[in-house]
């Protein structure tokens, strides 16, 4: 056998590997406070949804019945899950901490003094890593703060790399993400996105339109989810509610969600 007939085959089987099915890795997060019964029937054509949370019935309000569509994945948000959070027998994935750099609330020493626990609670679970605020416009900084947490615990599991990013450029939003997954030569989550500000829902469309196929095309790209699916909270990041998917008060898609849920 020759050495590039060699080189390819290695080729081919690293793409094959890395290559996701485009329908698996679009998702969004379900805001908790600001769940409706039906919302993830209406979102029909995604395939994963979170909640920031381990027990998604939590969510599903007394009057709701307690049913839902679409692969959820549970969460272990901070230290008090690390004590008593129980994983869904059917999960094959637990998602790490929620942006543990924002406010520096929990350091990366800290996190990874932790992380045995999560790990033991995932079991033989997949696992994704904290998933840190802000890595689409400071990508070295997530860097940094994936070193120290490795140094911290070189013996701990992370086989996905979460990341949460507002971007409005989508370009520079993938850059950030392709150089942090060759970094640490592992796949990227991006578990939260959209673009921020006070923004229109056009605006969000036009990001979309550029974003979707960026996300699909890119192989180091795993999923995505998209924030979110109905928010009501107004922020100076966040001033109105042009990126919700599903209208405030009924489980119906915006022009926003009727986008995201019909791209293909
Ligand atoms: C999602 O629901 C809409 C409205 O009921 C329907 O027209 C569409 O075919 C469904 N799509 C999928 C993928 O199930
Ligand atoms: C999930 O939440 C529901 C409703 O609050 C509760 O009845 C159930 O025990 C919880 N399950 C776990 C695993 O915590
Ligand atoms: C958002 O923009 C609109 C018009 O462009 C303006 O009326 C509104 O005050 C702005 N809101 C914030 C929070 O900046
Ligand atoms: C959000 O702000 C944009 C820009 O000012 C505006 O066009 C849009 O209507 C606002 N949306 C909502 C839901 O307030």
């Amino acid at each position: 056998m020759n050495l590039a007939f060699v080189a390819q085959v290695v080729l081919v089987l690293l793409v094959c590997e890395q290559r996701v099915d485009s329908s698996y890795k679009r998702g969004f997060g379900m805001y908790y406070n600001y769940y409706e019964c039906g919302d993830t029937y209406a979102l029909n054509n995604t395939y994963w949804w979170y909640n920031w949370h381990y027990n998604f019935t939590k969510d599903v309000t007394y009057h709701c019945p307690r049913r839902t569509r679409g692969e959820y994945l549970p969460m272990i948000a901070n230290e008090a899950d690390t004590l008593d959070a129980e994983i869904p027998p059917e999960s094959k994935y637990v998602l790490g901490f929620n942006e543990p750099n924002e406010a520096d609330h929990m350091s990366p020493e800290w996190c990874a003094e932790l992380w045995p626990r999560v790990e033991k609670i995932a079991g033989g679970r997949i696992l994704v890593s904290p998933a840190l605020a802000a890595c689409d416009i400071y990508p070295d900084m997530c860097i940094d703060w994936y070193e120290r947490f490795f140094k911290a615990c070189p013996g701990c599991r992370v086989d996905k790399i979460a990341v949460h990013g507002y971007h409005c450029v989508p370009y520079e939003l993938l850059q950030s993400l392709g150089k942090i997954s060759s970094h640490f030569n592992r796949p990227i989550w991006l578990t939260e996105f959209a673009c921020h500000g006070n923004v229109s829902s056009q605006d969000q469309i036009n990001f979309m339109n550029i974003a979707l196929p960026l996300l699909e095309q890119a192989s180091f790209v795993e999923r995505y989810a998209w924030f979110s699916q109905r928010n009501k909270q107004a922020t100076t990041f966040m001033p109105n509610f042009s990126s919700n998917l599903l209208n405030l008060k009924s489980p119906t898609l915006t022009s926003v969600g009727l986008f995201y849920n019909d791209y293909k």
